[in-house]
C-alpha cells in the first residue's frame, strides 16, 4: 500500500479504479506538476507522492502549494519542492532558471504533468475579447511549450520520461461559448501529437488526458449551479495518471486518453 495514512479521499476512490497500481510504483521518480496547489493538480501531487515520487509543485498561489507540500512531508518520505510561478508571465529565462533549479536539486526529471489552465469567460466567438483570448492561450498553450522546451534536457536524463498534457472534452469537439478555452485545448492536442512524434524514438511517452467533469474550483466556476456531488472527485481518476507516469505504460505515446472511458492497462499489469 502507498503511504497515505491521512488521505481518505484516495482510499475511497480506489474502489472506482480500473487498475490498482503496485505500492511504490513511482518510487525514485521526479515529477513536475503545474497547477499543483488546487483541484486535480493538488490531488495528483499528493497521489504521486503517496506512490513514492518526488514532486515539484508548481503553481500560482504560494499558500496552496505550501499546504500540499506540508501534507506530502507529513504523510510520505518523499522530497517535494515548491516552485511559485504564474504561467501567465512565464518567459524563456525564468523557465530556464526553473529547469536549472530542478537540475541542481534532482539532476533529472522523469515526468511532467501539464495541468494548470485558465478557463476564460464563456462568450460567443463573435464577442470574445482578443486580449483575453491571448491570455488563455498564454497559460494553456504557450507556457506548456516554454516549460517543455526548458525541461526537455532534464527529461532526456530520466528513464522513459512521461509527459501528460491535460485536455478537455471541448478540446476534442468544439462547443458553443467555450471560446479560447476550447480552442486552446485543441492546440494542446496538436502540441502533444507533434511532440510525441518527435520524441518517440528517444523513448519518451507523450499523451493527452481528458479528466472529464471533475469536482474542482474550475468546474464550480464553469457550472455554478451544478451540485458538486454530482461529479466525481479528482481522486477517482488517479489510476490513469499514475499509470501514465509509471513503468507500466512504457511504449504508450501519442494517445488521447479519457479518464471516464479508460478501461485500465491493455494487459493487466
Ligand atoms: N475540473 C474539470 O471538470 C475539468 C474537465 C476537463 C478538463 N480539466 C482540465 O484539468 C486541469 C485541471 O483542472 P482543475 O479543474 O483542477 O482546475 P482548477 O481547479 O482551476 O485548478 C487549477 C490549478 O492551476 C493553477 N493555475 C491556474 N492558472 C495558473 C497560472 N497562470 N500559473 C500557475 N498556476 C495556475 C491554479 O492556481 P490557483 O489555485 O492559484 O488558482 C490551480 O491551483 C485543467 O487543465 C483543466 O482544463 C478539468
Amino acid at each position: 500500500m502507498p503511504q497515505n495514512p491521512d488521505y481518505p479521499e484516495l482510499e475511497e476512490a480506489r474502489s472506482h479504479w480500473r487498475w490498482q497500481p503496485p505500492a511504490g510504483c513511482l518510487a525514485g521518480k521526479v515529477i513536475l506538476v503545474t497547477g499543483a496547489g488546487d483541484g486535480i493538480g493538488s490531488s495528483a501531487s499528493r497521489t504521486f507522492a503517496s506512490y513514492g515520487a518526488d514532486v515539484v509543485l508548481l503553481g500560482r498561489t504560494r499558500s496552496k502549494l505550501e499546504a500540499v507540500f506540508d501534507w506530502i512531508v507529513a504523510n510520505t518520505s518523499t522530497d517535494p519542492v515548491i516552485v511559485p510561478c504564474d504561467l501567465a508571465h512565464l518567459a524563456q529565462p525564468n523557465a530556464d532558471a526553473l529547469a536549472n533549479s530542478i537540475m541542481d536539486h534532482y539532476q533529472r526529471l522523469d515526468g511532467l504533468l501539464h495541468n494548470a489552465s485558465a478557463l476564460g469567460p464563456r462568450l460567443p466567438i463573435a464577442h470574445y475579447p482578443v486580449h483575453t483570448w491571448n491570455e488563455v492561450f498564454t497559460v494553456n498553450v504557450t507556457s506548456a511549450l516554454l516549460l517543455t522546451q526548458s525541461v526537455q534536457p532534464l527529461l532526456e536524463r530520466g528513464d522513459h520520461p512521461s509527459v501528460i498534457f491535460t485536455s478537455s472534452s471541448v478540446g476534442r469537439a468544439g462547443r458553443a461559448y467555450w471560446g479560447a478555452y476550447a480552442a486552446s485545448k485543441f492546440a494542446v492536442e496538436g502540441l502533444m501529437e507533434t511532440f510525441a512524434d518527435e520524441t518517440e524514438a528517444a523513448g519518451f511517452r507523450v499523451n493527452s488526458l481528458n479528466p472529464g467533469g471533475t469536482r474542482t474550483p474550475m468546474r464550480r466556476a464553469a457550472y455554478p449551479s451544478e451540485d458538486p456531488q454530482s461529479v466525481p472527485p479528482p481522486e477517482n481518476h488517479m489510476d490513469l495518471y499514475v499509470y501514465l507516469l509509471s513503468e507500466y505504460s512504457r511504449g504508450v505515446t501519442g494517445q488521447r486518453l479519457d479518464a471516464r472511458t479508460w478501461a485500465g492497462p491493455p494487459n493487466p499489469a
